[in-house]
């Protein structure tokens, strides 16, 4: 990556966020005056980057705007594989369609596309998950995972259990995870994940994970006809998140629940999932097949399969239609 001597005056500082550093270093660093560096520090100012400067002792970053970038996200990534190689967009039609492009282009376990707006994003069942709004974190990321197909359900459900990890590690909101894919504050949706995949009978070519969280939405910004169903961590919180610090932290995240999946499996991972699950133990009406039923939410399998008990029997469920 190329980079600019803004961009390289803010990753000096980002890492050097717990010190200070001098004009004199940083004109060292890049190989320009002192002038040039206080004329960007100047500018950054202006856009919203906040110095403490102190005489004699130079400059320390105490925060960033909300600005998602390819630098702003990887500056302060924690992980080993996820998001080490991204892409961010300013819009999208959908960053899922992308992600499948770039994995078919042979892109490598882990690589990140986020976008800041799609004029196309897609839900489950093919129905339209809007994120033309700014406020948003969109994005999707590339998995080689030596699963089975039949498997690949846990993947969603590990993908829940960071969200929800992700959302307790910066609020006391209590999220639900609603089966399989959406995350819900009291019964209102905050976030919804996508899991595609190209496969064969036994074996996964590359799954695609897309993740749509709302986080500095107010709820004015949502479409009429969304208001009464979804929710933003600014509308439950009353607080703005930075957006890219949310994604870091939910591919640290991840990236944990990853290995434990592949190394121990998913029994610790699914007794986490269940803690957390939306409607556990209550009556659910669902439709199997052309039949309509009703039964109670006991588990889900290890498989990730959602377990409904209706007349003494245990069903599996798939992807049935619940109404929940
Ligand atoms: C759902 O609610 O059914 C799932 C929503 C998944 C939305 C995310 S946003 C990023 C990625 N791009 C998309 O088009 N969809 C997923």
């Amino acid at each position: 990556m190329v980079l600019s001597n803004r961009e390289k005056i803010i990753q000096l500082l980002a890492q050097n966020m717990h010190t200070y550093v001098s004009g004199q270093w940083l004109s060292d660093q890049l190989g320009i005056s002192r002038t040039a560096v206080w004329k960007q520090m100047k500018h950054l100012k202006e856009d919203g980057y906040h110095f403490k400067a102190v005489p004699n002792k130079g400059y320390r970053l105490i925060d960033m705007p909300d600005k998602v970038s390819e630098n702003t996200l990887f500056w302060g990534l924690d992980t080993d594989v996820l998001g080490q190689m991204l892409e961010y967009h300013d819009q999208l039609t959908s960053t899922q369609d992308l992600a499948h492009t770039r994995a078919r282009e042979n892109k490598p376990d882990g690589y990140l596309i986020v976008a800041n707006s799609q004029t196309n994003g897609r839900g489950r069942l093919h129905r339209a998950f809007r994120s033309e709004n700014k406020n948003g974190a969109w994005f999707s990321f590339i998995l080689r995972p030596e699963l089975s197909p039949v498997e690949a359900q846990k993947i969603t459900l590990l993908t829940a259990v960071s969200l929800v990890r992700t959302i307790k590690q910066k609020t006391t909101l209590e999220p639900k995870i609603k089966w399989p894919n959406d995350i819900l504050i009291g019964d209102k949706k905050l976030a919804g994940i996508l899991t595609e995949m190209q496969a064969e009978q036994d074996q996964i070519h590359y799954m695609v994970i897309g993740v749509g969280v709302n986080i500095n939405q107010r709820l004015e910004e949502f479409p009429e006809e969304l208001r009464q169903t979804v929710t933003s961590l600014l509308v439950e919180t009353d607080e703005r998140f930075k957006r890219r610090y949310f994604i870091q932290d939910f591919l640290k995240h991840f990236e944990a629940l990853y290995r434990t999946l592949l190394t121990d499996g998913f029994k610790s991972i699914k007794q986490e999932w269940e803690k957390h699950a939306f409607k556990l133990g209550e009556t659910l009406d669902y439709r199997l097949g052309k039949e309509e039923k009703t039964g109670v939410f006991v588990d889900i399998h290890d498989s990730g399969a959602l377990l409904i008990e209706h007349e003494g029997k245990t069903e599996r469920l798939y992807s049935a239609d619940i109404h929940w």
